[in-house]
């Protein structure tokens, strides 16, 4: 029986923070295990908000440096870049003309960044086709993603289930995977971590940036001399992702004891931050000082995705009268 297989894309966007990481980085590295993975960095969906170049290019590099310093192995997966794999465009038109308009309309992203008065185009608008392509393109069987992503999956189902109406069983219909155990990461202010909020804590960054992001955690004001409540600090609910049950015991025992203060807490933390990434990052400067031997290894991914991607479009545009 064939492997199943797992794909998922994420948009270059920049600095990640540990909220990205456990809520989806550490995830998708770990499916490695459970199927054969598809992964990649999509940087045509980039496009639909990032108008600057040279911000797409270094960030598309690296993200895909911070990919395989956290374990993405380019051997046992297939990790490439999307615009190396341009096939997924030839896909994205075919589905275009069984995606009916009233289906990318009822799209929350859309109706969410519409409503909020941004600027749209129309690659905006079409951007869950294009999802859909990614998907389809590779007969995916499981889609791993955020709750915010869900309703794109649905609608790939929707578009494959129209297209194989018309022309026959080829597409294959994919399932989203949705993670409920993995809480949302809380931020430095205690609301989701997020880049747009401004409350991150970076996973790569400069320490003395990261120094100030912990130490900015925003905690009561219970003195240094009177007990402290662990069950709802910011601190503590950030640590139980650095800690062990043991150690997060240690910590409830130092928040019932005077003497210490947040700030106490907070270097722990750091120091438990600091450790937990400290291998990440030698292998990412070495990543970083090497990029001819990252862009071989995208351009081998590439490669690998495309012999797929070149077969599948071959046996679609056949159904659809695409040869002659
Ligand atoms: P941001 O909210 O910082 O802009 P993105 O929307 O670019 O982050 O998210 C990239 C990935 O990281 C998505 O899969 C998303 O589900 C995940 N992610 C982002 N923030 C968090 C968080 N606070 N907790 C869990 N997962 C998160
Ligand atoms: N839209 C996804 C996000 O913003 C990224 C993405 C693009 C994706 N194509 C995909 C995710 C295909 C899963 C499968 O997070």
């Amino acid at each position: 029986m064939s492997k199943t297989r797992i794909l998922s894309g994420i948009q270059p966007s920049g600095t990640i923070h540990i909220g990205n990481y456990f809520g989806m980085i550490k995830k998708m590295i770990e499916s490695q295990d459970d199927g054969e993975l598809f992964a990649f960095i999509a940087s045509y969906h980039a496009l639909t908000s990032v108008k600057d170049s040279e911000f797409l290019k270094r960030n598309t590099f690296e993200a895909a440096v911070n990919f395989l310093a956290l374990g993405m192995d380019p051997v046992k997966s297939t990790f490439w870049v999307q615009s190396d794999v341009p096939e997924v465009l030839e896909l994205y038109w075919i589905l275009s003309n069984h995606t009916s308009m009233g289906l990318l309309e009822r799209a929350h992203s859309y109706k969410d960044k519409t409503a909020r008065g941004l600027a749209t185009n129309h690659g905006l608008f079409s951007y869950p086709v294009l999802m859909a392509a990614d998907i389809l393109l590779f007969d995916s069987n499981i889609v791993p993603v955020g709750k915010d992503q869900i309703q794109h999956v649905e609608m790939t189902r929707d578009i494959a289930q129209s297209f194989n109406n018309h022309y026959g069983e080829i597409l294959v219909i994919p399932e989203a995977k949705v993670d409920e155990v993995v809480a949302t990461v809380p931020g430095t202010d205690g609301a989701k971590m997020s880049k747009s909020y401004g409350n991150t804590i970076d996973m790569f960054g400069v320490p003395k940036v990261i120094k100030k992001q912990v130490m900015g955690i925003v905690t009561d004001s219970t003195d240094l001399n009177e007990p402290k409540e662990w069950e709802n600090c910011n601190i503590y609910a950030i640590s139980k992702l650095f800690m062990s049950n043991d150690e997060l015991l240690d910590l409830q025992k130092r928040y019932a004891t005077p003497g210490e203060g947040y700030g106490h807490f907070k270097m722990t933390l750091l120091e438990k931050i600091n450790n937990y990434f400290a291998p990440y990052e030698e292998k990412r400067n070495e990543l970083l000082n090497h990029p001819t031997m990252v862009k071989d290894m995208l351009s081998d991914g590439a490669r690998k995705a495309r012999t797929i991607a070149r077969e599948k479009m071959r046996v679609i545009k056949d159904a659809v009268g695409l040869s002659y």
